[in-house]
């Protein structure tokens, strides 16, 4: 599936439901106002295999989508895929109220973006992130479970952790959640891409230069953290596999780490062409879709 950051309109939607192989349609981030994001100047860059991103979730807010969603959920019901819905809230209370419209609008699924790196406000100052913070993602699990309960699944997207004992920390968390999928990883933080010149390449206001790595450059980091989360997480909560998805091989390998579903975000969208995702599935079905022999 196409991982979140691209779907921002029906038409997106209408795009992605045309990929014969994928299973899913994320729509978003979305948060609860409208916003731009970071603007006034370069916002997404590619460096040989690597990606770097500081959008800052531009999106139309909690009132497009309780307008579109119910549009774009048929969209995926006559294609045969799952709607996701990301959502990235200030506060729990925020979480709760995307997730009740994304509920309403008909979504079968909701992913919490709990990690991205790239809020900044003026002066650049960087808000703090979810992920990295277990009181914050109670607070969000008790509302939820008031709320919501489990009358939609539930993904809760991670960021790529560097310290063995956090995963720890946060999958006997996740043990106490109704988290049915985890997504592994959101964008390693404040990398900062320059050209041989040394001249900073992300040029959007009050980022300082800062961008969430994603590509080749977050796989094998993505992967440690699948990997210890495989042996950490309880059977009942699956894993999504997202960095540096680029080819069947590396589908194929998140794969064999554990993964249930795939996500891929910079492959496709630096070129804003989602027959990468079809490209990669296909490769992945050619090489090592298991095929009876024909009697
Ligand atoms: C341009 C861009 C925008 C993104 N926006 C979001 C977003 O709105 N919400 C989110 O949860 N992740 C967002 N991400 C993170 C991706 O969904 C994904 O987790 C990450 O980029 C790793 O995948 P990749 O290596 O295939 O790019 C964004 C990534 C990129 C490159």
């Amino acid at each position: 599936m196409n991982a979140a950051g691209y779907a921002k309109s029906v038409d997106h939607v209408r795009k992605l439901a045309q990929v014969p192989l994928t299973t899913h349609i994320v729509v978003g981030g979305i948060t609860c106002a409208a916003q731009e994001g970071n603007t006034g100047g370069t916002n997404f860059v590619q460096v040989g295999n690597d990606f770097f991103n500081s959008l800052g979730l531009p999106n139309k807010g909690k009132e497009w989508l309780r307008s579109n969603l119910p549009e774009m959920c048929n969209i995926a019901i006559d294609t045969g895929k799952k709607l996701v819905v990301n959502i990235s809230g200030g506060t729990p209370q925020e979480y709760v109220d995307l997730g009740v419209v994304a509920h309403e609008g008909g979504a079968d699924i909701v992913e919490l973006n709990l990690s991205c790196p790239n809020k900044f406000g003026p002066g650049g100052k960087q808000s703090d992130m979810f992920a990295f913070d277990v009181a914050a993602m109670d607070m969000l699990k008790v509302l939820w479970r008031e709320r919501l309960g489990t009358k939609i699944e539930t993904w809760w997207k991670l960021s790529p952790y560097a310290n063995p004992m956090e995963r720890v920390r946060i999958a006997q968390f996740l043990y106490t959640t109704d988290a049915a999928r985890v997504t592994l990883c959101n964008t390693f933080p404040n990398a900062r891409p320059r050209d041989k010149d040394s001249k900073l390449l992300v040029t959007a206001k009050n980022t300082n230069g800062r961008a969430g790595l994603s590509g080749e450059g977050l796989r094998i980091i993505s992967q440690i953290n699948v990997e210890h989360f495989r042996e950490l997480l309880p059977t009942r909560i699956g894993i999504n596999g997202a960095g540096g998805i680029d080819s069947g091989t590396v589908l194929e390998e998140y794969r064999q780490l554990g993964c249930d579903g795939m996500q891929v975000a910079g492959a496709f969208m630096i070129n804003e062409d989602v027959s990468v995702l079809h490209d990669i599935a296909a490769q992945w079905a050619d090489n090592y879709f298991p095929v009876e022999a024909e009697a």
